[in-house]
């Protein structure tokens, strides 16, 4: 039977929360017999900095390098506030991303049809959505140096964040859009800003060569990123795959996602490259963050936390069947009308976090047989 160890990084707010639900997933998938998941837990953001003084430990680092895959909740809170910037909560879960050289991150936006009416969107315009934004996750504004804010001779302060890109660092996130678009409805926007930004003008020319050259088959449009925001309101569905970079895919993602009906219903998956053996170094973590307004409350929606997961058994341990059986158990309990507080609608019914659990894990029974 195979084994895989899976590191689990709760980390702050609903993080902790949304994670236990994965906990009975894992024991729900082992019970079963057929692959065994060993578990580690550990801590990242504030609560690392609570007890490292940092927002990832070395040590964790070190077991994240190792596991098969980690799966990550959230990080951050007004709590830490006040800490160094170098060591706020968010630094670890970058550090995280940089260290692993997980450069491809992949959100799916899919509307499950009991949530259509959900959205602040008309139904036609979400209705039967499925679209992946493809974001760079290692390069660009996040990690370009010079990153800093010096005082000038007259007082003044001054912060400068860089935006690089090399040739290499957009030809393999080309080439992951255009692979997974090839699986899909084979169409590809890559969104940039060529018209204001000299790193936009290579992107573009990037990914116009790697078109030509490798994928002539697939649909390419070039749009500019204000256009695409514009756009993933106007009329969603003439995406299939998009592509941009680290900063413009952060902001897509969190509008795509009200596409969906709610935050709390986005998963995502971070790659790095395949090795010799074909197997890449992955991490699985929702797009919403802690959430600290309804933290510890039991309110969170699990959802994109436990779609994350099966995100994990399709791209790290190829367990699709398993992934489709956890699936289609959520859209049996949202035709249920069984509803966590973000995604609530007239005539549904209002559950906890853990209800929600009980109801997904039940049908998984179900539909499993
Ligand atoms: C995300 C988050 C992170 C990001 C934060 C928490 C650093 O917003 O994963 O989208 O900006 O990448
Ligand atoms: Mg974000």
């Amino acid at each position: 039977m195979a084994t895989f160890d899976l590191l689990l990084l709760p980390g702050d707010g609903i993080g902790t929360e949304v994670m236990a639900e994965v906990k009975r997933i894992v024991t729900w998938l082992n019970a079963r017999g057929t692959v065994t998941f060993n578990l580690e837990e550990d801590l990242v953001g504030g609560a690392a900095y609570d007890v490292h003084g940092v927002a990832v430990a070395d040590a964790t680092v070190d077991k994240a390098l190792k596991a098969d895959a980690v799966i990550l909740g959230a990080v951050g809170g007004p709590k830490w506030d006040g800490v160094p910037y170098e060591a706020r909560p968010e630094s670890g879960l970058l550090r995280l991303r940089k260290d692993l050289e997980l450069f491809a991150n992949l959100r799916p936006a899919i509307c499950y049809p009991a949530l259509a009416d959900g959205s602040s969107l008309k139904r036609e315009v979400v209705e039967g959505l499925d679209i992946m934004i493809v974001r760079e996750l290692t390069g660009g504004t996040y990690f370009g140096e010079p990153k800093e804010m010096v005082t000038l001779q007259n007082g003044e302060k001054r912060a400068v964040d860089t935006q690089i890109y090399t040739t290499h660092e957009i030809e393999r996130i080309t080439r992951i859009a255009f692979d997974l678009a090839r699986k899909r409805s084979n169409k590809v926007h890559s969104a940039d800003k060529r018209n204001v930004m000299i790193s936009g003008v290579l992107w573009n020319e990037v990914v116009t060569a790697v078109h030509s050259a490798e994928y002539s088959d697939v649909e390419l449009h070039h749009i500019l990123a204000d256009n695409c925001a514009m756009q993933l309101v106007r009329w969603p569905k003439q995406f299939d795959v998009i592509v941009t970079d680290n900063l413009f895919g952060d902001i897509l993602s969190d509008e795509a996602s009200m596409l969906t009906g709610s935050l709390g219903m986005l998963p995502s998956a971070s790659l790095g490259a395949e090795d010799d053996n074909g197997k890449r170094r992955a991490m699985y973590e929702p797009v919403h963050g802690t959430a600290p307004d309804i933290a510890g409350q039991s309110k969170a929606n699990p959802i994109a936390m436990i779609t994350s997961f099966a995100m994990a058994l399709r791209y790290s341990f190829d367990l699709g069947g398993e992934a489709d059986i956890i699936e289609k158990a959520i859209a049996k309990v949202l035709d249920q009308g069984l509803r966590t507080g973000d995604i609530m609608q007239e005539g549904c019914q209002e559950v906890s976090t853990t209800a929600m659990g009980d109801a997904i894990l039940s049908e998984m029974d179900a539909v499993a047989g």
